[in-house]
């Protein structure tokens, strides 16, 4: 290795330096991370953990994955950036398959999961004044939903936790309150360019979209010539039991955003659209420098292929089914485990006033889990998890909860 050796902090330091240079917008478990291999990860130390998070659902293909360090080995030595100015040889290729596995049109690549989404709502506002359209530019999002943190989309996070110290935002934003047709109803009318919504709310509890909404949902965009934008960043690309969220519905998006796991780890977004916005946007509308780089694209090919060649849709469906139904037996026993709800390997257990307790007591037994919404554990393991991984959640968890019973009797 040629690069200049450098001496590296340990926990305390590391801590210490963070405290002091960082601005302070992260509340950091105490784990300080290594290298991983699979579904495990090590911290420094060398301890080893079962990671069911990866990344907040970001290292859908595991740890140390061959075939993601060989295309960082290789594409690393040829041409990381090359910038949007000029052509390279995966950018096109990668358009082409996330267009047909999705059943859309057209990309535009970003670097996250926020920026796919502000490339969403420039596209919705662009739609509203293409052609006859005179001047839509309402966007509907929903109540309770995430979809980043930069102004424009954070105008369409309906949470006042984070968008309260950052107001006004993006004006012509309205949320719809609750996930009913009622609501819908109230809220469409003929300034609507889009409603954008999450087929599984993820970050705000994992909440899967029921169907009759997501019918109306797209009635309702057909009935008032508005966009449905799927945010798939958390819940796409084989997470829960199928390549989309929205397929587990009888409904198409016009438009799909996607990014975490789409590059293995490399910071990737994309925005999809079907014919209806394919010409919504031209030359100079929209750019980045970074966005759809060769190594990000390259990299994303590998992992969509590798979830065909591997098969993690199916294993996604089949142990998200295992687990769900593990935790619910575990439910009969400890009466903390309220509603378990989810799509494959996305999983939310409400846990109640219990839930931090059991992530930390978890933590100690050496297994990475998500409280998310502060009652709800949250499972978003790499889709290469194994049955016997699953057993082992599965065996801590009743451990813990048995031990939080005792601890209090
Ligand atoms: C559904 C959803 N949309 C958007 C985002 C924002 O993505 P990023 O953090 O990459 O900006 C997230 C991140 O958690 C998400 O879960």
């Amino acid at each position: 290795m040629k690069t200049k050796k450098t001496a590296l902090p340990g926990p305390k330091e590391i801590k210490k330096l963070e405290d002091k240079y960082l601005f302070q917008t992260y509340k950091r478990t105490e784990i300080y991370l290594s290298h991983g291999n699979g579904a495990y990860v090590y911290d420094i130390e060398g301890r080893m953990y079962l990671d069911l998070l990866a990344g907040i659902s970001v290292n859908s293909l595991g740890y140390n994955h061959p075939r993601i360090v060989d295309v960082i080995d290789e594409q690393g030595k040829k041409l990381i950036h090359g910038s949007n100015l000029f052509y390279h040889q995966y950018q096109g290729l990668l358009a082409k398959k996330l267009t047909e596995i999705s059943g859309m049109s057209r990309a535009f690549f970003a670097n996250s999961g926020t920026e796919a989404m502000e490339a969403a709502m420039k596209i919705a506002r662009a739609y509203g004044k293409s052609g006859k359209r005179k001047g839509k530019t309402k966007i509907l999002s929903l109540k309770n939903s995430f979809h980043g943190r930069t102004l424009g989309a954070l105008s369409i996070t309906a949470q006042e936790k984070y968008q309260a110290p950052f107001l006004p935002l993006v004006p012509d934003v309205e949320i719809v309150e609750e996930t009913t047709v009622a609501a819908l109803k109230k809220a469409f009318s003929d300034d609507v360019c889009a409603l954008v919504l999450e087929p599984v709310q993820g970050e705000g509890g994992v909440f899967p979209m029921k169907a009759a909404f997501m019918r109306a949902a797209r009635e309702f965009c057909d009935r008032y010539d508005a966009l449905l934008i799927a945010d798939e960043i958390q819940c796409g690309l084989g997470r829960t039991g199928k390549w989309f969220g929205f397929e587990h519905f009888d409904v198409r998006p016009d438009v799909i955003t996607l990014a975490k796991s789409l590059a293995a780890g490399y910071p990737l977004g994309a925005v999809l659209g079907n014919m209806k916005v394919a010409k919504v946007l031209t030359p100079g509308d929209h750019g980045t420098t970074f966005g759809g780089g060769p190594l990000a694209c390259r990299l994303a090919l590998e992992v969509i292929s590798v979830i065909e060649d591997e098969g993690l849709i199916a294993n996604s469906k089949k142990l998200g089914g295992y687990l769900m139904k593990g935790i619910r037996e575990i439910g009969k026993k400890y009466a903390t485990v309220g509603e378990v709800r989810g799509f494959g390997l996305m999983i939310g257990a409400e846990l109640g006033s219990d839930a931090k307790e059991v992530f930390n007591r978890l933590l100690g037994k050496g297994i990475i889990a998500n409280v998310t919404h502060d009652t709800v554990l949250r499972l978003i393991p790499p889709l290469v998890i194994t049955k016997n991984q699953c057993d082992e959640f599965l065996e801590m968890l009743y451990a813990v909860l048995g031990n939080i019973e005792s601890s209090r009797a």
